[in-house]
Order: C-alpha cells, then sequence, then structure tokens
C-alpha cells in the first residue's frame, strides 16, 4: 500500500492526536504517503484532505483534542454520503483508512470496508469504553483521571460543609466512566444506565455511612441515568443532609493526555499501519489482557458492551 489515508471522527478524546502521530510516522516508516483528513467522515465527504509529512505531527503528542478536528457526520449514514466518500478516496489514489473514533465512527468504517471494498482499520478513540471488543479505548485513561481531580476537589468542601456531592460524569449508555471514576475516587455510590436506581437504598447507604463517622459523601452520576441536578433534586427531598450537584461536562474531553492514553495511541496507530502495510484491511484494534489485538471490524461493531458488575459489587463492598 502506497498512500493512505487518516481522519479522526465523534467525539475528541484525549490521546488522539499521539495516534494521529503514530499513523502518520508508522505510515513514513513503512514509505507511505499519509493524507490526514479534516472534520472526520465530513471532510472526507468534501474532500479536505491534506499531506502529513513527517514534521507536520511534531510537538502534538502531549495535547488533547485531534489536529485534523472532528465532526458527527449525518451525511455519512446516506448512500449519496458514503459515495462522495468513496469517490474522494479514489480521485486521491488512497488504498487504505485509519478511522479514530467511537461506535459510530467505526459503523462507518463498516460500510466502507464492507460495501465498497476499501480496506479500513478502525482505532478505539472514545472517553466513553463502550467497545466491549477492547478493554480500553483511547482518551477513557485521561478522562477519568479529569474526573478523579474534581472528585478530590468536591471532597476537601463537601467534607468542610458535611454535605452529599452529586456528580455528573458522561456516558449516556454506558457507565464505565462513573464505575472507574467512582471506584478510584472512594465515592459510596455510583448511579449508572446498567442498574437501576434505587432511592431508598442510597438514603439508607448515606445515613448508615454518617452513622458511622462520615462528614460527607460522592455520589457520581452517569449523565445516562439523569442529570445531577435533576438527581440532587430528588435527593433532597430524601434527606436532611444538604445536597449538591455537579456536571463536569467537556472539561473530561480535554487536557494532556495520561501515559496509558499515549502508550495506547503508540501502539493502536503503529498496528493499524502494520496491519495496511500487510495488505490487511477491516480490522479494529484494541487491547485485551494487556496484549494488543486486531479482530474484524464487522465482528467488532457487533459486540455488545457487558458492564462489569464484580466491579460494582466490589465498589459496594470497600465504600461505606
Ligand atoms: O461519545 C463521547 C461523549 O463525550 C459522550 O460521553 C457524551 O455523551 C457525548 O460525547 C457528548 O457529545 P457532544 O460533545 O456532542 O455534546
Amino acid at each position: 500500500m502506497k498512500r493512505i489515508g487518516l481522519l479522526t471522527s465523534g467525539g475528541d478524546a484525549p490521546g488522539m492526536n499521539a495516534a494521529i502521530r503514530a499513523v502518520v510516522r508508522s505510515g513514513i516508516y513503512f514509505g507511505m504517503e499519509v493524507y490526514g483528513i479534516e472534520r472526520g467522515y465530513a471532510g472526507l465527504i468534501e474532500d479536505k484532505l491534506i499531506p502529513m509529512e513527517m514534521r507536520s505531527v511534531s510537538n502534538i503528542v502531549q495535547f488533547g483534542g485531534t489536529k485534523l478536528r472532528t465532526a458527527r457526520c449525518m451525511e455519512m449514514l446516506t448512500e449519496e454520503g458514503q459515495k462522495k466518500a468513496v469517490a474522494t478516496l479514489e480521485k486521491h489514489g488512497i488504498e487504505g483508512l485509519v478511522v479514530i473514533g467511537g461506535d459510530g465512527s467505526f459503523r462507518g468504517a463498516r460500510v466502507l470496508s464492507e460495501q465498497y471494498g476499501v480496506p479500513t482499520i478502525g482505532i478505539p478513540g472514545t472517553i466513553d469504553n463502550d467497545l466491549e471488543y477492547t478493554d480500553y479505548t483511547l482518551g477513557f485513561d485521561t478522562a477519568v483521571n479529569t474526573c478523579l481531580d474534581t472528585i478530590n476537589k468536591l471532597r476537601d468542601t463537601m467534607t468542610s460543609h458535611e454535605r452529599v456531592s452529586v456528580v455528573e460524569v458522561m456516558g449516556r449508555h454506558c457507565g464505565d466512566i462513573a464505575l472507574y471514576s467512582g471506584i478510584a475516587s472512594g465515592a459510596e455510590i455510583i448511579v449508572v444506565p446498567e442498574v437501576a436506581v434505587n432511592m431508598e437504598e442510597i438514603v439508607s447507604s448515606i445515613n448508615r455511612s454518617r452513622a458511622n463517622g462520615k462528614h460527607s459523601n460522592i455520589i457520581v452520576i452517569a449523565e445516562g441515568v439523569m442529570s445531577a441536578e435533576q438527581f440532587a433534586k430528588q435527593l433532597q427531598s430524601l434527606t436532611t443532609y444538604s445536597v449538591r450537584p455537579t456536571c463536569i461536562g467537556h472539561v473530561q474531553r480535554g487536557g494532556s493526555p495520561m501515559m496509558a492514553d499515549r502508550m495506547l495511541a503508540a501502539q493502536f496507530g503503529n498496528k493499524a499501519v502494520r496491519l495496511l502495510n500487510d495488505g490487511i484491511g477491516n480490522r479494529a484494534v484494541g487491547i485485551k489482557d494487556n496484549k494488543i489485538i486486531d479482530m474484524d471490524i464487522i465482528e467488532a461493531v457487533s459486540m455488545k458492551k457487558v458492564f462489569n458488575y464484580e466491579l460494582y459489587e466490589t465498589l459496594k463492598m470497600i465504600s461505606m
């Protein structure tokens, strides 16, 4: 393969820039020409391509966001949009494509591979950690660390005022950000889309912890359940302790990637290009049991995310 394309799509995630760098440098290492596509599939449809030289990716490994910018592209769901995307690839003689993004972006990649025969490799880039085939997605670790930083600060003020803090993190369908930031911050309760909310149990757990000498409580809630504000309102009507909501919001999508995400970025990016260099397409790269893996992209997008109930139970046993 002599010429490949690269795009970032969907919600950005810390580590995307490091992955761009790894793809560009690996491509150049194998003697390929690498074209960056701006604004995800929208840029592919609109022919927004830029040649990526070796130095074009200097000094980006440490930054959040994506140098190529990103978009959620509805047109890519239509046959017309898909045909335009393929026409751009053909016009520039691009023989293979690397797509860095989440679930929705992988579906676009699947269409390109399956229906139009474009060898495509998916790199899981999303803070949500909602892809079952990989243990971790790029950006998840940094997002959780950002949540931890906020929760640490909230704990200071909540303890001084003996309050209950309700912290909303991202995750519409997947509770992993709430689960991991809840366990790692020592939160007492997490509320996730995968488990039905039991307000009575939450109130009893707060009362128990106060009777045991606690001065504050942290509840981490995933946005998919309800907003922190709504939850705090409901809880306040059931308790005399003072409740305060905080929504971390898009802060958790930015910032300098942590070591874990930079390492994933380097390995995912390199693996994607090595696959294309071997003439292999239509794969999704990931990490399973600490090993970099690749699997059929169609199979990868078909897998349903399984919530880690064991970790959820662990939280209940150690936070009281
Ligand atoms: O998919 C990543 C994500 O950050 C989700 O966790 C969140 O629900 C969504 O994107 C927010 O999307 P937007 O940036 O379009 O508001």
